[in-house]
């Protein structure tokens, strides 16, 4: 699955959408830092049910990537800690579960949303692919159908276009806000609050 998205595609920077968009990713290494320090002061920050997360201007997904990945590998580990294993592997299906529930993220530019998206999805599979010791999708797909109606329902809910801006307004002075941004008048009049 990982083979369809081709990762040089996704720096797709140009002087235009840095001007229009902010559009300068950070760096796996720095997001991985942020991350370290983030977990220092919360024990068991990324196996907890009810702790969620919100990018919110995702880019093509680098913070919200290696966030998932700790994600599901907390809540994984949580899950056979707590005797959710065995013949009928719950464990992992419990992970991809309670970390897709709580994992939200927006951008304004649809491109990134659905590279975002993509990269999610791959992820979960390749997680699925491991802790299963599967080696195709497809017979990992087969086996859960209506698991995985559900991963690409939450995966399109979950990580969707939107105005961070406008969207932390009333409706009543949306558009201003969404007009002090480059992208956000042009996105308002389009997709509206
Ligand atoms: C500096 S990049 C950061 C991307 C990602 N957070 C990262 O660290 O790699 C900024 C992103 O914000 C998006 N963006 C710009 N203005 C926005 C707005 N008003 N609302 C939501 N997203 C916006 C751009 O499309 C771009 O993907």
């Amino acid at each position: 699955m990982s083979d369809i998205i081709d990762l040089e595609k996704l720096f797709h920077r140009s002087k235009d959408r840095i001007k229009d968009l902010g559009e300068v990713f950070t760096p796996e290494l720095y997001v991985e830092d942020m991350l370290n320090l983030l977990a220092k002061d919360k024990r068991g920050l990324w196996s907890h049910e009810e702790i969620s997360f919100f990018e919110p201007c995702s880019g093509h997904g680098n913070i919200v990537l290696p966030v998932y990945k700790r994600r599901l590998e907390g809540m994984y580990k949580k899950a056979v800690a707590q005797g959710l294993s065995g013949k009928s592997a719950d464990a992992p299906y419990y992970a991809v579960a309670n970390a897709l529930n709580t994992l939200w993220a927006i951008d304004i530019d649809s491109k990134n949303v659905e590279n975002c998206r993509s990269r999610v999805l791959s992820a979960t599979l390749e997680f699925l692919k491991t802790k299963l010791d599967i080696t195709s999708d497809l017979v990992l797909l087969s086996q859960k159908r209506g698991f995985f109606a559900h991963v690409l329902s939450a995966i399109k809910w979950h990580i969707d276009e939107n105005e961070t801006l406008s969207a932390l307004s009333t409706p009543e002075n949306a558009k201003a806000s969404a007009n002090l941004t480059n992208a956000g008048s042009k996105w308002f009049s389009q997709n509206g609050h």
